[in-house]
């Protein structure tokens, strides 16, 4: 029989949701309708059906909402901790507010953005998979990405394993297109090595002025391998109203 040791995920969802203002005022995104589920049940639901059994929520003070949600369902609630993140600095920084959570953690830890909804295959369980063939190696989820929208995403750039897998070689954040390494996209999951929590705590700011996730993930390549998978469901960004729409067109 085999064994694998549980995951854990995590699911920051600390975003002031300005993109989606007014509403966001008092909805918290992720707490915007799927159906009858808010999106980040079906993002928890992703966690769990991939493996994993505690997922921890970053969220801001302000989105108490959200924990008052899975309060109300002890079957879920009993699967997930806190963590807060106070202030804006980053997507890196809203993820190491959950070091504490994960202290000791030595297994890759599933990291699923708050406000990305992936439609038909779920691509975290085949990243988990992708991971234990390469001894539990770090993976990125990927998408490609037309050239104009390459400064809007951390890109990356990396030798083929197959049609969808690739070992990584760089990793940047935001760049122009004509310093971009490659049309692939972080496309909202990823599978990364505890050691992240030590790299993310002395991560410089990068773009933006902000902790930047991709940069950490850029100086743990330098010490251990890192692939992509380029997942064949379509990511889905319920942060704005266009992508809201689409997001319950897909889910329909
Ligand atoms: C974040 C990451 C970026 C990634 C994107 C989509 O950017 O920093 O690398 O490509 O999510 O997963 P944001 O959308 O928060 O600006």
């Amino acid at each position: 029989m085999l064994y694998y040791t549980p995951m854990k995920a995590l699911i920051p969802a600390a975003g002031h949701g300005t993109r989606f203002l007014p509403v966001t005022r008092v909805v918290p995104k992720e707490m915007l309708p799927v159906g009858s589920k808010p999106a980040i049940q079906l993002i928890v639901e992703e966690a769990l059906a991939a493996g994993a059994d505690e997922v921890v929520i970053v969220t801001s003070p302000e989105k108490e909402i959200i924990k008052g949600y899975f309060d109300g369902d002890p079957d879920l609630a009993a699967r997930i901790r806190w963590a807060y993140q106070t202030e804006q600095k980053g997507l890196g920084h809203a993820v190491l507010q959950a070091a504490d959570a994960l202290a000791g953690e030595t297994e890759p830890v599933l990291v699923l953005l708050g406000d990305a909804l992936v439609s038909g295959e779920a691509p975290s369980a085949a990243m988990a998979a992708i991971s234990r063939a390469h001894g539990g190696a770090s993976v990125v989820g990927l998408e490609r990405v037309p050239r104009e929208r390459i400064s809007r995403y951390g890109i990356v750039a990396g030798t083929p394993e197959d049609d969808r897998v690739l070992k990584l070689t760089d990793l940047v954040e935001k760049p122009q297109p004509e310093n971009a390494p490659s049309d692939l996209a972080i496309a909202g999951r990823y599978l990364l090595h505890p050691d992240i929590f030590t790299l993310l705590a002395s991560q410089t700011p990068g773009h933006g002025g902000e902790i930047q996730l991709t940069d950490s993930i850029r100086r743990l390549l330098a010490a251990r391998p890192v692939y992509g998978y380029r997942y064949p469901g379509r990511r889905h960004d319920i942060g704005n109203p266009q992508g809201y729409l689409e997001t319950l067109q897909a889910f329909a």
